[in-house]
């Protein structure tokens, strides 16, 4: 009963902040996001009635911090009453700080747990299980460009775009690698129930979804910079505006910005977006990529460098 599945993460263009459902995990916003391909998460899945607990190792090291909520996620995927099991991850990237290593993770296990049940799930209701584990996994189920929307008591994800139909690349300055200080989950909560500007963040979102739609189909990518751009200063605010505030960024990540800023003067074809800590995603047209990452390169602050196109979505190993 083992099985292994690969995920990408996915980087959100239009992003989920908050939920309408806690129970369930559901996000209270659509959202659009790309699927990377550089940068993965391996995940094998075994389970074993002699095992008492389950086990995780995240690049063949023991680690359990993580351990609940991947089994967590087993649970989702395969029931409360299932065997434990041994887990092993493998991941390219740093985990838990703000580079979506959630959303890949998820993606991944539940795909592997399904597999090693013998259970066959579409791509929907895989998207569905991993989404309740962590929202934006529900994306990684997809490739190239993915919009999650809502739909009753669950999500309906769909690929708008081929990741070859719109071949762009995405250049992560990492300005940390620690863990972030307070998790999404958590973080979603304190902006519902506490900035002044949660409501209109919820009720502008179709709006930003249907500029960045029309973007995405017509392959235009200064409008695509600007709604994407708008949409992650947003969520920012919000989180800014939340009490206690909620701020991931450090120096580096506003010095990446003014980058940024510097190369879309230039005529550089790039627009940045920040997710829940602070890194720095840029987002170029390939023609462009090299100059974009020795900009961020050479800016005050940035540790590494992570360079990606745009990928598939979870599949079996
Ligand atoms: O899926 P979670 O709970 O890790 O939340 C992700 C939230 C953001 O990354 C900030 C935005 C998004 O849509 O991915």
């Amino acid at each position: 009963m083992r099985a292994t599945a690969t995920a990408q993460p996915n980087i959100a263009l239009i992003k989920y902040w908050g939920k309408r459902d806690t129970a369930l995990n559901l996000p209270a916003v659509g959202s659009i996001s790309i699927t990377l391909s550089d940068l993965f998460t391996s995940m094998t899945v075994d389970f074993d009635d002699a095992l008492e607990q389950d086990v995780l190792h995240v690049n063949n090291e023991r680690n359990d911090t993580l351990l609940p909520r991947l089994s967590h996620a087993l649970d989702i995927a395969a029931g409360d009453a299932r065997p434990r099991a041994r887990i092993h991850s493998e991941c390219n990237f740093p985990i838990a700080a703000g580079l979506a290593s959630s959303a890949s993770s998820f993606a991944a296990v539940v795909v592997a747990a399904s597999a090693a049940m013998g259970i066959e799930r579409s791509v929907g209701e895989l998207a569905n299980l991993a989404g309740r584990a962590s929202g934006s996994a529900a994306r990684s189920l997809y490739g190239g460009f993915v919009e999650l929307e809502n739909s009753g008591d669950a999500v309906v994800v769909s690929e708008l775009l081929p990741a070859d139909a719109w071949p762009l690349d995405v250049v992560v300055a990492v300005t940390a690698t620690g863990p972030k200080p307070v998790g999404s989950t958590e973080a979603m909560e304190i902006s519902r129930k506490t900035s002044p500007f949660y409501e209109r963040w919820v009720s502008d979102q179709p709006d930003d979804l249907a500029s960045a739609r029309d973007a995405i189909a017509s392959r235009d990518f200064s409008a695509l910079a600007s709604i994407a751009e708008h949409n992650c200063l947003k969520m920012h605010s919000v989180m800014w505006s939340s009490r206690p505030p909620i701020v991931y960024w450090n120096d580096a990540t506003l010095a990446c910005l003014q980058t940024i800023r510097q190369l879309q003067s230039d005529g550089v074809d790039v627009f940045f977006t920040i997710d829940a800590g602070p890194q720095v995603k840029a987002v170029c047209d390939k023609a462009h990529t090299d100059r974009v990452e020795a900009a961020l390169r050479a800016t005050d602050g940035v540790r590494n460098i992570l360079r990606s196109g745009l990928g598939e979505g979870a599949r079996l190993s």
